[in-house]
């Protein structure tokens, strides 16, 4: 079992399975599906940074040029936060009310990658992600599971696509059109910033989804971690 360090706890045993990559490239529908096939909880990260974001929103500590870091770090930090599956989709619960919409609006998309910018924000998310580790086993999504959140992943996956297709995928899940420019920007700033930024992990398993359909990204990751587990026996 892999051996996830939580800061100012002692170590604990936890099976995971960490899906990093940009924005459209389906990993929270890969992950999910993994999760499924391997009987493991499935958690999206990029929730609990939109969380971040919509409280930055509502307690106005975001403006156009900043973000009071500290501030929502705190804010987020002492809020309530609760994901639950509910016929197939995750649904989120912020101190009681149902925010899984409102995580989806545009106006949390334009803010979400500089409060994900936040070093505080980014100490604060990763402690509560780690905290959700335990159970079966997991499957997070995001940008910095395998290098950042579990480093010591049983497996490390990073999914990636050409932004025209992420683009259609990210439509096609939101119901809305997402042009490729607006993805382009999100990345660049996940890719750039100075704390934990997108990147491949040295030992993560690089899969390009163009050609790929979601049935067989799943298949594909699931094929991946017997191996791994495969390997860690012989
Ligand atoms: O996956 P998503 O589009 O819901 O992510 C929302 C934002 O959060 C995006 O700007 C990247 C950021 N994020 C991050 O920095 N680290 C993660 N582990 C997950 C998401």
């Amino acid at each position: 079992m892999t051996q996830a360090r939580v800061e100012g706890g002692a170590a604990r045993s936890v099976e995971v399975i960490a899906i990093d990559g940009p924005a459209g490239s389906g990993k929270s529908t890969t992950a999910q599906g993994v999760a499924r096939a391997l009987g493991f909880t499935h958690v999206e990260s990029g929730a609990w940074y939109r969380a971040a974001a919509l409280l930055a929103l509502r307690r106005g500590l975001a403006s156009e040029s900043t973000v009071d870091g500290p501030a929502v770090a705190h804010a987020f930090e002492t809020c309530l936060m609760e994901a639950a599956e509910a016929r197939g989709t995750c649904q989120i619960r912020l101190d009681g009310e149902d925010v899984s919409a409102a995580l989806r609006s545009p106006e949390v998309a334009a803010l979400v990658s500089r409060v994900a910018a936040e070093p505080a924000v980014r100490h604060v998310v990763t402690e509560r992600l780690r905290s959700l580790a335990g159970g079966l086993g997991l499957v997070m999504d995001g940008r910095d599971i395998g290098s950042v959140v579990f480093p010591e992943a049983r497996l490390k996956v990073f999914l990636d696509a050409s932004v025209e297709e992420r683009a259609r995928r990210r439509s096609a899940g939101d119901g809305r059109d997402v042009a490729p420019a607006t993805l382009d920007r999100r990345d660049a700033l996940d890719r750039g910033r100075a704390v934990a930024p997108l990147a491949v992990a040295p030992d993560a398993e690089l899969i390009v989804a163009d050609d790929l359909t979601l049935p067989q990204q799943v298949e594909l990751v699931v094929r991946l971690y017997h191996e791994a587990l495969t390997q860690r026996r012989a």
